[in-house]
Order: structure tokens, then C-alpha cells, then sequence
């Protein structure tokens, strides 16, 4: 084999990843169906492949980044024997569904078969702290985690190759949740004080501080969702349905609309009618899960 890995798909993110291979050192085949995004990567040299089935034949890892599974599928297929015997890392958004069906094919082949995530943007791909998801045989990510490493952090979540594409949309979640709580916040500052309110500079200033709070609370909160126990501590639910009040009050004053106080009310006001307001918060895992008992 000419090179360490190929990466098949040099759309913006394909094209990071090999770019990230290549700073690295590691010697580095690329494919693409357009010809254009080949040049400035074979200019830092980079191996233009012919045919994905060259791509293929050219590295023991082979790393796939189209826009879709169905995408990666009508590629691969007619390369499929040659994919045996090596590791294929699957970098395509898609359903856990959608990974497990394609692990199941590439198992059959006899491919050693990761499914990936890469929680970044492309210009951020190669930072230490650029975080890429991998599932499937652990013999495939460890024979690999050197060269994998070139891209970022890289976190082996387990044998399930659909864990990444799980933790990919719950993360997405977790990011939209948060961004959209601090664009709730910014408009709330901003449209306040007698100088015309707080720019999202300052008020982010102070935000950036309470994160760590929040992700403190998160860790406190997560063995007792594991534990299906909720002790109250020193901040109850009731205490929060109370100033999840004031903020829906604070927003309706300012004509500030994101939904999000309602959507709080909704979950914190169910658990407390249902007697809960002197556990802790961890209890709502009971009401985001559609499980609580009534
Ligand atoms: N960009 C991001 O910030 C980001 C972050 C995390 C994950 N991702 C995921 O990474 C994957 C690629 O994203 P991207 O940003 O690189 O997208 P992109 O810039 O639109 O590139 C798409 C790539 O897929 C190729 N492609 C699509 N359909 C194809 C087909 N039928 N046959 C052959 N090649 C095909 C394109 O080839 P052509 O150039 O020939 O069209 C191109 O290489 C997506 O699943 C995306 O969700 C992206």
C-alpha cells in the first residue's frame, strides 16, 4: 500500500480531515468525484487516487466523508472487495439506524467497520481539542487511534456503531438548547438599563463564567438520574418553577419570545402538580423521558 490512509469526499469537511492528515505527516491518498478539491491538498502532498477503488487499494485506513450514507453506499459498493481486510471510518451525519445497517454490510464483507462524528467545523478540525466520535470493534480504533489522533481528540465510545451517531444529535441538541438559553439571556440584557442595555460582549463575559456552574450542576445531576433517586440538595424544583415564573415575566415585559420559559414551566410545572417540588432537578429525567408515573 502507497500510503498510511486515504480520504474518500473532499467536500469542506473531507478536505479538512485530509488536510489535518497531512500536517500531521501522515502520508495521505484523497478521492473526490469532482476534480476541484484534489488540487490544493496533492499541492501539500497528498496522492490523488484515479477511482475510489484506487483510494481504496492504496491505504490500510480508509476514511469516507460524503454528505450521506446513501452517498458513501452507491461510492463504496463497487469497491466493496477491496475494502476487505482493512478500516473503513465512516464520517457521513446519519441516523443510528442507518450506522448499525451500514456496519452490518461492511461486517459481512469482512471490513473492519467504525462508524465516526466529528463534532467540529472543518476549520477547526486538527485542534487537540476537536473532539471526533468513533464506534465499532475496538481492535479497529486502537490499531488506528494513532494516526485517527492526527484529526483532533479522539473518543472511543464503544462497540455499538451507532453510538456516535447518537451522541452527534444529542450533542447538537445540548448546543442548540444552550445557544438559544443564551440568546434568551442577551435579549433579555440587552433590551435593559437606563443606557440602552448590555451588548452581548459583556453579558457574554459573565455567561461564559456560569457555564462552568451549569456543567458542575450536570455532573452532580447525572448519578442521580442513574441512580433513579433525586435528592433535593440545596436548590429544589420548586424553587426553580418559581424563577422559571420570573423569567417568562422578565421576557414577557420585554417582549423577548424563544419559548423556552413556557417549555420549562411545561416539564418543572408537571413534576411539582405530581407532588415532586422538593426533589432535586435530575427528576424531570422522569418527564423528558414520557415516563413519569401520574
Ligand atoms: N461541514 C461541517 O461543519 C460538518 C461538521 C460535522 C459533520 N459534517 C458531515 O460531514 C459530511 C460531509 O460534509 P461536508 O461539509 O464536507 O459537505 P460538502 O462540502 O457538501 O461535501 C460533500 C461531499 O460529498 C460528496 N458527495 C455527495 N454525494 C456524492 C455522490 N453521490 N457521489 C460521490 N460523492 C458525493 C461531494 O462530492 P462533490 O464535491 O463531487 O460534490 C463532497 O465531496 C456530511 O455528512 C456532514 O453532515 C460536516
Amino acid at each position: 500500500m502507497d500510503t498510511e490512509v486515504s480520504v474518500i469526499g473532499l467536500g469542506a469537511m473531507g478536505s479538512a480531515l485530509a488536510g489535518a492528515f497531512l500536517t500531521a505527516g501522515h502520508s495521505t491518498t484523497v478521492w473526490n468525484r469532482t476534480r476541484d478539491t484534489a488540487p490544493p491538498l496533492v499541492v501539500r502532498g497528498a496522492v490523488e487516487a484515479a477511482s475510489p477503488g484506487a483510494a481504496v487499494a492504496a491505504a490500510p485506513l480508509v476514511v469516507v466523508c460524503l454528505s450521506t450514507y446513501e452517498a458513501v453506499r452507491e461510492v463504496l459498493s463497487p469497491c466493496a472487495a477491496g475494502l476487505a481486510g482493512r478500516t473503513l471510518v465512516n464520517f457521513a451525519s446519519g441516523s443510528p439506524v442507518q450506522a448499525r445497517d451500514a456496519a452490518d454490510r461492511a461486517g459481512a464483507l469482512g471490513v473492519r467497520y467504525l462508524d465516526g462524528a466529528v463534532l467540529t467545523t472543518p476549520s477547526h478540525v486538527g485542534r487537540p481539542d476537536s473532539l471526533q466520535l468513533y464506534g465499532g470493534p475496538r481492535p479497529a480504533f486502537d490499531g488506528h487511534r494513532g494516526v485517527l489522533a492526527a484529526l483532533g481528540d479522539p473518543v472511543y465510545l464503544g462497540d455499538d456503531p451507532a453510538l456516535p451517531a447518537v451522541h452527534d444529535i444529542a450533542l447538537l441538541g445540548l448546543l442548540w438548547s444552550t445557544l438559544t438559553g443564551w440568546l434568551h439571556g442577551v435579549a433579555l440584557t440587552g433590551a435593559d438599563g437606563p443606557g440602552g442595555g448590555v451588548s452581548a460582549t459583556a453579558f457574554t463575559g459573565v455567561a461564559g463564567r456560569w457555564m462552568k456552574t451549569v456543567g458542575r450542576l450536570m455532573e452532580e445531576c447525572a448519578p442521580q438520574v442513574d441512580a433513579g433517586e433525586y435528592p433535593a440538595g440545596e436548590f429544589p424544583l420548586g424553587q426553580h418553577l418559581m424563577l422559571m415564573g420570573l423569567l417568562r415575566h422578565a421576557g414577557e415585559l420585554r417582549g423577548v419570545e424563544s419559548g423556552l420559559p413556557q417549555a420549562f414551566l411545561k416539564l418543572a410545572g408537571r413534576a411539582v402538580e405530581d407532588g415532586h417540588g422538593a426533589d432535586g432537578y435530575a427528576r424531570l429525567i422522569e418527564y423528558v423521558r414520557g415516563r413519569a408515573a401520574r
